[in-house]
């Protein structure tokens, strides 16, 4: 009797583990010079391994199993694991590769330089909702100029649900991109703050298990400052605390803000009164340099007491007509994306069309 139930336990651990399917393309998120986070959704909370190795053909190959998983609310429960590579080597060139009873997915990435004395790219994207033909070709553009992360600004999907995540984010061109290219997303109004945005997004801060969708990280010289728009922000809020604290002891050579709602724009849904005091008070005297925002679906360049404040909304969601205010200084009605460019002290951000046709420019040296 004893045996034959030894014998179910075991044909039951075993068979979970057979059994446990990945069901979409892992991809990226949380790159740091020394980590990084594979996301993975499966059926099942039986822990998924990676391998990976720095890309070299003689390169040891290790391994790394998921530590913890989030739950969508989708009906049939599926578990968004996470996979920690730590200890990685900064400035590196990775290759990772998961795998089920099926199917073997592989991507590649790069780490963080620790310093100011490489160059790398980033992208720049937001509100790719509603329009999955734009963004597919806006996620392709991005791919070719293969940037070493991205940050999106939020609105990826219409609405919370699973299905919104899956019919308009997760779509194969931009699962391609990110299978590959690690991103940090500003969450929007439209997947909101909800349980499926924190199922599948991971903020580079792993070691706190509190998550409220604001975050910063380091990138070579440039401290990334993630604001959840969605959550309180008011003036002694636990969010206006932490933006307070990481601008005054902010080692960064160069600071950018990026934030779902802006402050400034001309046309679109109008200025936030509450996001302008902010600006005042915290990004103005902490000499932020560039605030990037989405939600009014166009491109627009504002310069408000000396921070370029950019919205580069035009991801996918339909356009809205830009209007001009007197700190305007380029707007496009376009669908849109930017890719910058670090390079010897200076950052350079251009924004391009759908149609690769360069809408504007904005250097700044240090
Ligand atoms: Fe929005």
């Amino acid at each position: 009797m004893k045996k034959s139930l030894f014998t179910i336990l075991i044909f039951v651990l075993f068979s979970n583990f057979l059994w446990s399917k990945i069901i979409m393309q892992p991809y990226l998120q949380a790159v740091t010079d020394s980590s990084i986070a594979i996301l993975v959704e499966s059926d099942s909370p039986e822990p998924i391994e990676a391998k990976y190795s720095i890309a070299s053909s003689s390169a040891t190959q290790l391994t790394a199993k998921s530590q913890t998983y989030k739950v969508t609310d989708n009906s049939a429960k599926t578990y968004i694991h996470r996979i920690y590579l730590k200890n990685l080597a900064s400035y590196s060139n990775y290759t990772y590769s998961v795998s089920d009873n099926t199917t073997k997915y592989q991507g590649k990435f790069i780490t963080a330089p620790s310093d100011d004395s490489k160059d790398f790219t980033f992208a720049i994207m937001g509100d790719c909702r509603s329009q999955t033909k734009i963004h597919s070709k806006i996620a392709d553009d991005i791919a070719q100029k293969e940037p070493n992360f991205s940050i999106y600004l939020g609105d990826l999907c219409f609405s919370p649900s699973y299905s919104a995540w899956k019919d308009e984010f997760f779509i194969p061109s931009e699962l391609n991109l990110i299978a590959n290219v690690p991103f940090a997303n500003a969450i929007g109004n439209h997947e909101d703050s909800k349980p499926n945005t924190y199922a599948f997004t991971q903020s580079p801060d792993i070691a706190n298990s509190e998550d409220l969708g604001y975050f910063d990280f380091y990138y070579g010289p440039i401290h990334f400052i993630i604001l959840n728009t969605e959550v309180n922000i008011s003036t002694n809020s636990k969010q206006y605390k932490f933006i307070k604290n990481a601008l005054e002891n902010s080692k960064g050579k160069f600071k950018i803000v990026a934030m779902h709602i802006p402050p400034y724009v001309a046309g679109g849904h109008g200025e936030n009164g509450k996001l302008i005091s902010i600006s005042e008070k915290l990004f103005v005297p902490n000499k932020v340099d560039i605030v990037l925002a989405g939600d009014s679906h166009f491109y627009q360049h504002n310069l408000v007491n000396g921070i370029h404040h950019l919205i580069i909304a035009g991801g996918g969601a339909p356009l809205y007509t830009p209007k001009s205010k007197d700190y305007t200084l380029n707007s496009a009605k376009a669908y849109c994306y930017g890719i910058a460019n670090y390079s010897n002290n200076a950052l350079t951000l251009e924004v391009y069309d759908i149609n690769n046709n360069l809408l504007d420019t904005i250097q700044i040296k240090k």
